[in-house]
């Protein structure tokens, strides 16, 4: 359906929208000037209101999920916001593009671009053929073309809030390509709303822990994206830890200088040139990127410092804003023209 068929309003669709990152996109849409959620769709154990899994939804979304329906959605709808797991996302995504739908992806589905890596990491990707079509939805380096796009692969939370620090500085041949340590932080959310044991507050709660060393999912998204800009092969060492907070991310990054003369001044000039007309980047000199001053909002803080020859960047963002849900809501605004702030700030 076409936006003039329901009034001025883009119809979009939530597929996903008992998921936190689905929650968290329903909030956003919600105070969207220029959309309307058409539908909610979920899998057949999660139907129902939408303020039975979120009561924070009450009297502001008076809407059932239902169980996914090509077309319905497609009568109804125009893009889609698909809110899903790895695999289910591209078990939907050839249907919805075949019904002319925009989507974009939250999985990792349409972000590796060679598909013996995903299957490497994931397992056997079943839309090929689609890969192509996907745009990296990064949109600090991919603005352009995100505008054109049909099919958005919505980056991974971690690799957001390291390519955002380390992207400029790996363009401008500030710092080796490799050597790289990615020392990462999440809050608890980004492993998603289904409980399991290590979630479990008992487990959780006072404990602080790094985890998958070496065989995280998002260390291929983070060497593919800044290969591609350092246009050169970057290699790095990414180590996660779950920290007992509900949402927040925070990156310190150490790094090689190539350059002598590289100082703090200089690293924090080359992010400023970059990122100067970035709405959502604030580059930070005095008061050091962390979690409480980004949480709930679509910023990721950066800041860089030259300590003992060593290039230390610290970046931080909210898993679920930047690094999920308003990440999205941005690259919509960029696909069909409006500001990119536009329901953000
Ligand atoms: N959480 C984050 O910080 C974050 C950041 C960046 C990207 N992402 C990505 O965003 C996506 C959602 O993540 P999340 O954290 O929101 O996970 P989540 O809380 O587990 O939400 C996923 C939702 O999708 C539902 N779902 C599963 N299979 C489905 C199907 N066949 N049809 C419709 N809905 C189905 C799930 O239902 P069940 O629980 O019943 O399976 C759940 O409600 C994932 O691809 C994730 O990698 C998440």
């Amino acid at each position: 359906m076409t936006a003039s068929l329901a009034g001025s309003k883009i119809q979009v669709a939530v597929v996903g929208g008992s998921g936190y990152a689905g929650f968290e996109t329903i909030r956003w849409l919600l105070r969207h000037p220029h959309v309307e959620i058409s539908g909610l769709y979920g899998p057949p154990d999660e139907l129902g209101p939408i303020d039975g899994f979120f009561p924070l939804l009450s009297k502001q979304l008076p809407m059932r999920q239902e169980l996914f329906d090509i077309a319905k959605i497609s009568r109804s709808a125009e893009l889609v916001l698909l809110c899903v797991p790895h695999k289910v996302a591209m078990g939907y995504v050839p249907k919805l593009r075949e019904a002319g739908l925009k989507v974009i992806d939250f999985s990792a589905d349409y972000r590796l671009k060679d598909p013996a890596v995903y299957e490497k990491w994931y397992c056997p990707h079943t839309d090929v053929g689609r890969l192509a079509e996907a745009v990296y939805g990064l949109p600090e380096f991919y603005r352009d073309a995100i505008a054109n796009a049909q099919l958005i692969a919505n980056p991974g939370c971690y690799p957001t809030c390291s390519v955002l620090a380390l992207g400029p500085l790996l363009k401008e041949g500030l710092i080796a390509a490799d050597g790289i340590i990615v020392n990462a932080i999440s809050g608890v959310s980004g492993a998603g709303r289904r409980p399991n044991q290590k979630y479990h507050f008992p487990d959780r709660n006072e404990n602080f822990e790094p985890y998958a060393v070496g065989t995280h999912r998002h260390a291929p998204e983070i060497r593919q994206v800044l290969s591609a800009i350092a246009a050169k092969e970057v290699s790095l060492t990414f180590v996660p830890h779950l920290c007992p907070m509900d949402r927040g991310m925070l990156c310190s990054i150490y790094a090689q200088s190539v350059k002598e003369s590289v100082t703090s001044e200089k690293l924090t000039d080359v992010l400023n040139d970059y990122y100067g007309n970035a709405a959502f980047v604030r580059v930070r000199t005095e008061v050091l990127p962390a979690v409480k001053y980004v949480v709930h909002t679509n910023f990721c803080d950066v800041a860089a410092r030259m300590v003992n020859g060593r290039v230390i960047i610290f970046s931080a963002l909210d898993n679920l804003v930047k690094g999920a849900s308003g990440q999205a809501i941005q690259n919509m605004n960029i696909m069909y023209g409006w500001d990119e702030t536009t329901g953000l700030i």
